[in-house]
């Protein structure tokens, strides 16, 4: 597996392939991250995947200088799974000058579930994944779905810039518990960690209570928050959306129930389509 820390070393490294599929990522790798990887293997005919903790998605409030860099483990994962390259830029690779120019998504798609609550964090994920499109040129990249939204997101961008990238999503991975893998996992303690697995429970029963036919979307969302703020969560939001653009449901659209929620200082995200 070959390592670029920047982006001519990077190019370097590329040149003679001609199909490169990308899994971008933040590095503390875990099974979900690994799993991206074995997808985007077989599509192309070099595999890169991108260790890049990127603090134009934090707010000043955030855990950008906490979150785990585990370098060496991440490398002989990620080698494991098959990947041909890891590029893993610095700050000063990345952005040599101050990141002026900035990718705005549309505020329907970015100002609410996520967007709301972490204002801004579209336009740092939207920034830095087209430029690391710029850098890697993919013809395919895969996200989890795990960060719902954000797939969306990746989707419209991709589609309204004409980029010639192929965007393939992938099912979220989970413990045997049924808690959604993350590496914000990491922080929870070992009663936490039990206690995880509630936010997946209330998707869960939301996605149920939609299947046999409920349409009161309000009352479900309100009891699903009031359920887990009563064992000592505090929800951002528990809703139920079309899978297409998030929005509210109408008659016959996919649905998805979308939940972000704090355990004690972790702040946890799911989603489970209907
Ligand atoms: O999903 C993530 O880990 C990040 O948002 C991404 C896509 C790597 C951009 O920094």
């Amino acid at each position: 597996m070959l390592i670029a820390h920047s982006i001519a070393e990077l190019r370097h490294h590329l040149a003679g392939f001609t199909d490169h599929s990308f899994v971008p990522t933040m590095g503390n790798l875990h099974e979900g991250h690994l799993a991206l990887v074995r997808q985007a293997k077989p599509l192309a005919d070099v595999t890169v995947a991108s260790i890049f903790v990127n603090r134009l998605q934090f707010l000043p409030h955030e855990d950008f200088d906490t979150y785990p860099r585990t370098w060496d483990s991440d490398c002989t994962k990620l080698e494991a799974a098959g990947c041909d390259i890891v590029f893993a830029p610095s700050e000063q690779d990345l952005y040599p000058e101050p990141q002026t120019f900035k990718v705005q998504p549309p505020a329907e798609l970015a100002d609410m579930l996520e967007g709301h609550f972490r204002p801004g964090f579209f336009v740092g994920v939207c920034t830095v994944v087209m430029k690391l499109f710029a850098c890697i040129q993919p013809h395919v990249a895969v996200f989890g779905k795990k960060d719902y939204q954000q797939l969306m997101i990746i989707r419209r961008m991709v589609q309204q810039f004409a980029l010639p990238i192929e965007i393939v999503a992938s099912e979220t991975c989970r413990a045997d518990d049924g808690l959604a893998l993350s590496s914000r996992n990491g922080y929870l303690s070992a009663e936490e960690r039990v206690e995880a697995v509630q936010l997946s429970l209330a998707l869960q029963a939301m996605a149920a209570a939609v299947r046999a036919g409920e349409t009161d979307f309000a009352k479900l969302e309100a009891q699903a928050m009031a359920a887990l703020s009563a064992r000592g969560w505090k929800p951002d939001y528990l809703t139920v959306r079309r899978q297409s653009d998030l929005q509210a449901p109408t008659p016959g659209a996919p649905l998805v129930a979308l939940g972000a929620a704090r355990l004690s200082s972790t702040r946890l995200i799911d989603n489970l389509e209907v």
